[in-house]
């Protein structure tokens, strides 16, 4: 394994010092949550091994959300630990894989780790971000091992429909190969949600977690679904030799959150629909500016028009002046005219103040 440290995780606010950020629009999930929020009695918790699956109750927690049974819940160290996991047990040096680009950075970096030779499926700002799934059924070789998707979608919050998302998992059925599908923002969804991928065929595999929609990132708790059970009795064995199982205090914690998702969700949903009706009167007014409008999760990819006359590096280097920090193209391997942008982790205040600063940071770097 070659690893190389990822710009989004040098770059991010915890490495950079959160104290020294005024408007941050950086971030990838809901506002971060103080544990009193859910009130816990962890005084009587004993300090043992968990099982190495997972703590029952939570598997059962994310088995029913899934539509799976609990034989086909794995937890893990939050989804990053999940992709770890699962690259690592199905990629060798030298396996083909297809993965959608931009992506969360995890998805590509890992296979690239490994030594594996990747085609990246490249959404394109001008279809909408939307997945191709003939484009994509052109990069498949026999030999391919694995296509990666993530929906909705990060950085542009661009939803698979559940026709799309069962022509993938067909075209991995029809061929042998695996799909794994990046669910970590399955839970914050303006459209209608398709099933869980992994409940519709054994053959693809669902990552999600505790981070993004539940706010609570700390606690490092994520989860592989798979109804192969041979597969996931493979994972679990990397899972053992990583770690033997999760921290039994994160996941004590996750099942509380979990157990109370029906009601916190309906919450963040009108916050979210809220946050993004303020994007998007924003960008109604900022003619510099595009994008496509998300379908789910918490952040959207616009850019700086080609023809709004701004110089880019100028336009981060005023922005930093305004203390504001958002996920810049290169996060994602693209054009630094593209920036991610959070609405979910801002307050009301901190979220305007910050699309103010960009506002005010291209006009400062107008040639
Ligand atoms: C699409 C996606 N997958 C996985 C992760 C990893 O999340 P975590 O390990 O905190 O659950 C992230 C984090 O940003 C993400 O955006």
């Amino acid at each position: 394994m070659k690893y190389v440290r990822m710009p989004i995780e040098v770059e991010s606010p915890e490495e950079q010092g959160y104290d020294t950020i005024r408007f941050n629009l950086s971030e990838s999930s809901i506002r971060d949550r103080p544990l009193s929020d859910l009130r816990l009695k962890l005084d009587n918790l004993v300090l043992a091994y968990g099982a190495h699956r997972g703590s029952p109750q939570l598997r059962t927690l994310i088995a029913e959300r899934s539509g799976v049974s609990d034989l086909h819940v794995l937890t893990t160290a939050g989804a990053a630990g999940a992709l770890f996991i699962i690259a690592t047990t199905l990629l060798k040096k030298g396996d083909h894989l297809v993965v959608v680009r931009p992506n969360y950075a995890t998805n590509l970096e890992t296979p690239r780790a490994i030594g594996c030779e990747i085609s990246t499926l490249d959404l394109k700002f001008e279809d909408g971000f939307a997945l191709d799934v003939g484009a994509l059924e052109k990069l498949l070789r026999p030999e391919t091992r694995l296509i990666s998707v993530t929906t909705p979608h990060n950085p542009t919050g661009v939803a698979l429909d559940e026709p799309r998302l069962r022509a993938i998992i067909a075209l991995g059925d029809k061929r042998g190969i695996r799909v794994l599908v990046d669910e970590t923002y399955r839970d914050m969804s303006f459209v209608p949600k398709p099933p869980v991928a992994a409940s519709i065929s054994p053959n693809a595999i669902s990552v999600s977690s505790m981070s993004k929609s539940y706010g609570i990132p700390g606690v490092r708790v994520g989860w592989i679904v798979c109804q192969d059970v041979d597969l996931l009795e493979r994972f679990l064995a990397a899972k053992e030799q990583i770690g033997i199982c999760g921290s039994i205090i994160d996941e004590e914690i996750a099942e509380v959150a979990l157990a109370d998702a029906p009601r916190f969700l309906i919450g963040i949903d009108k916050q979210l629909r809220h946050a993004l009706g303020i994007v998007e009167a924003w960008i109604a007014g900022e003619k510099r500016m595009e994008w496509v409008k998300p379908q789910g999760g918490c952040v959207c990819f616009p850019r700086i028009r080609a023809d709004a006359g701004v110089d880019v590096e100028p336009f981060y280097k005023e922005l930093a002046k305004r203390g504001t920090l958002v996920g810049a193209g290169h996060w994602f391997e693209q054009d630094r005219r593209f920036m991610r942008i959070g609405y979910g982790w801002p307050l009301e205040e901190e979220l305007k103040g910050g699309l103010a600063a960009i506002s005010e940071s291209l006009a400062a770097a107008a040639r």
